[in-house]
């Protein structure tokens, strides 16, 4: 067996379908990319219709099969609606990547309800009703992966956790949830942990050098993260490899979390 013939055995995903929410930037981007050159076909899914046509036109180019659905993943109906649209392009998703998220971050004392609302509704409650549409049938083919993109926040206060850290910390409990009910009929759920990678996410704190130094001075490695450090492990968990894993927070964090 060629060594190439081995690691597709592993790691190909050629003839799975996945559909990527925030698949147009950031780290939904980096693994939207990843997947889509392992062989799957890929919907990516988010607001801004620019990004999401450049992101797929980029992944055609290479010679990817991918699409885009535009849509708000902020309330249950929009949510319902994008996922009817994302299986329109190539069928029901078998792998599922919660990487769309937002982080306002006002101080715990002036967090208002709706920034608490709308927070939970991208972070949390869109990733429940996804796995609630699309977990179901995984099990019943047998096979599926779920990977959603949590935070460091998950598991320790961060530069005004606020509501974004309850949403992270509530995403690695549905992790645990959806792996515990689907996880004996091939469905593995898993989440990937990252610490402070330079996203426009972050943009605002990124425009501090010193900030940026200090974070990077904190991990093991020695910089900040970056979108493609996800490629790998998004990768492996999405394939057969990974079928063993399942429930897990694995951190993508340069050793931030155990420095
Ligand atoms: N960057 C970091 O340091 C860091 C650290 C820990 C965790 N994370 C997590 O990693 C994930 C990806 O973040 P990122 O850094 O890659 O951020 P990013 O570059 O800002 O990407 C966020 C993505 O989510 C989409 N999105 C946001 N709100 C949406 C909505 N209401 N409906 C549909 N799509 C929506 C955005 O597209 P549109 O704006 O076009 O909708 C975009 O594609 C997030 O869950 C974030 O919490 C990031």
């Amino acid at each position: 067996m060629t060594s190439q013939a081995y690691l597709s055995a592993l790691f190909s995903l050629d003839n799975r379908v996945a559909l990527v929410t925030g698949g147009s930037s950031g780290i939904g981007r980096a693994v939207a990319g990843a997947l889509a050159r392992a062989g799957a076909s890929v919907v990516v899914l988010a607001r801004k219709e620019a990004e999401l046509a450049a992101t797929v036109d980029g992944l055609t180019a290479d010679g990817c099969r991918a699409a885009w659905v535009g849509a708000d993943l902020g309330t249950r109906d929009g949510v319902r609606a994008a996922a009817e649209e994302a299986v329109q392009a190539f069928g029901e998703p078998d792998i599922l990547v919660n990487s769309a998220g937002i982080n306002l971050r006002p101080p715990l004392g002036e967090l208002t309800e709706d920034v608490w609302d709308t927070t939970l509704a991208v972070n949390l409650e869109a990733p429940f009703l996804l796995g609630q549409r699309f977990g179901p049938g995984m099990a019943e083919r047998g096979y599926g992966r779920i990977i959603h993109i949590t935070s460091q926040q998950a598991h320790r206060a961060f530069v005004q956790s606020g509501a974004y850290g309850v949403s992270k910390g509530g995403l690695e409990s549905l992790a645990r949830s959806q792996a515990e009910a689907w996880s004996p009929y091939g469905v593995t759920c898993n989440t990937l942990v990252p610490g402070f990678v330079m996203t426009p996410l972050n943009a605002r704190l990124a425009n501090d050098p010193e900030k940026v130094e200090a974070l990077a001075a904190r991990t093991m490695v020695g910089r900040n993260g970056l979108a493609e450090d996800f490629e790998g492990a998004a990768v492996f968990l999405a394939s057969r490899a990974a079928a063993y894993v399942t429930g897990q927070s694995i951190f993508v964090d340069g050793g931030l979390s155990v420095h």
